[in-house]
């Protein structure tokens, strides 16, 4: 089964061809450049953006892909969650071409296409999925922009949320420290760069919610004031570079124990007797340090960690959609949805 992949959630114009699990191309263009200016995303920059690069991207993705519109079966689509004006873009040219090339379209939820990233394949591998992977249940974690989440998928398309957040997302809130420290946005990544030239434990940063796991939510309100008073304090004296390595330092240090601490309570009390592993997915993901964390916490619990074979695949990418369709049809079927009936939904949930 060969899939047409779109994604244009967010910042990113996205298209790829997928063949079951296996990504033959994923091409992304990034506008994160172009909202850097304005501090974050601005929906009619993004969408005005997505317009202009749609043709690019998908016909790039073809010719990647060394493929044709007589070789694809289906047209996998993101509808939510994600900005609305920006969805619109991606599902009114998914529907242009499935009308002119008689493709059924298969829509795609944002966040169950994170949560099995980790199973897409690279196309130089000779072998097919795994379908030892697929045994469920299995836990997920999705760590992104606008989402953090740890559910437990019985099945596939049959999610138990065991936390979520309760204010900001843990990308969110490493974007806007690294705001506050006057590293740019998207934040996340440049908080890594300089995280890693500075002391994790030179400033005590408060734990969010520390002692009080057992209510599974996560939660970063708290950890940004604290950052921001220190930040205050710091520039009375002087923010020279080390100063802003050890804040960056602790602070993602911080924002990830607290992922952990969560998550080792429910290891630790409640687990899943069934559930041997993690599919971990989403933008934060990509950093070095949070892939310890939680390859420690897996080893912990005798749990195997699985994240996405490439850095494409973690912040947003069109890959992963096409993957989740191809395992949405595999498992349930009756994937493909009439033209008419399909809509952006900005405030998609995981069903
Ligand atoms: O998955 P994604 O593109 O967004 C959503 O689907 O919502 O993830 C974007 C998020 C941003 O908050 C960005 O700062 C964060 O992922 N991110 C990182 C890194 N690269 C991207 N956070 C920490 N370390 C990184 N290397």
């Amino acid at each position: 089964m060969t899939i047409l992949a779109i994604d244009t959630s967010c910042d990113e114009t996205a298209a790829a061809i997928t063949k079951e699990t296996k990504v033959m191309s994923n091409v992304i263009w990034s506008q994160a450049s172009l909202h850097a200016k304005f501090g974050g995303i601005v929906p009619s920059l993004a969408q005005r953006h997505h317009e202009e690069k749609i043709d690019w991207v998908i016909s790039r993705a073809i010719k990647k892909a060394r493929t044709g519109f007589n070789k694809i079966n289906a047209i996998a689509v993101t509808v939510g969650p994600g900005l609305a004006i920006a969805l619109e873009v991606g599902i009114r040219k998914a529907k242009e071409i499935s009308s002119k090339h008689d493709l059924p379209i298969i829509p795609v939820n944002h966040v169950e296409a994170h949560l099995f990233s980790p199973l897409a394949i690279s196309s130089s591998l000779q072998q097919d999925a795994k379908p030892s992977t697929l045994k469920f249940p299995v836990y997920g974690l999705v760590v992104s922009g606008g989402n953090t989440l740890f559910v437990l998928a019985r099945k596939f398309g049959e999610y138990e949320i065991l936390a979520k957040t309760s204010d900001d997302a843990l990308g969110e809130a490493l974007d806007k420290g690294a705001r506050m420290l006057g590293l740019g946005y998207p934040g996340g990544a440049v908080l890594e760069r300089f995280a890693r030239q500075g002391n994790p434990l030179a400033y005590k940063l408060p734990i969010p919610l520390s002692g009080q796991e057992k209510r599974m939510v996560f939660s970063y309100s708290g950890l940004k004031t604290a950052l921001y008073r220190l930040i205050s304090k710091q520039k009375e004296e002087n923010l020279d570079k080390k100063i802003i390595c050890d804040l960056a330092a602790s602070y993602q240090y911080t924002a990830f124990q607290h992922i952990y601490r969560v998550i080792d309570f429910y290891l630790s009390s409640l687990p899943e007797p069934d559930a041997s592993k993690l599919f971990i997915g989403g933008g934060v993901a990509a950093n070095l340090e949070f892939r310890k964390t939680i390859r420690g916490l897996c080893k912990k619990h005798k749990i195997k960690a699985f994240f996405p074979y490439s850095k494409k695949l973690y912040t947003d990418n069109a890959a992963m959609v096409g993957v989740c369709a191809f395992l949405r049809e595999k498992h349930l079927g009756n994937s493909y949805v009439n033209q008419g009936l399909i809509d952006r939904v900005p405030n998609l949930q995981l069903p």
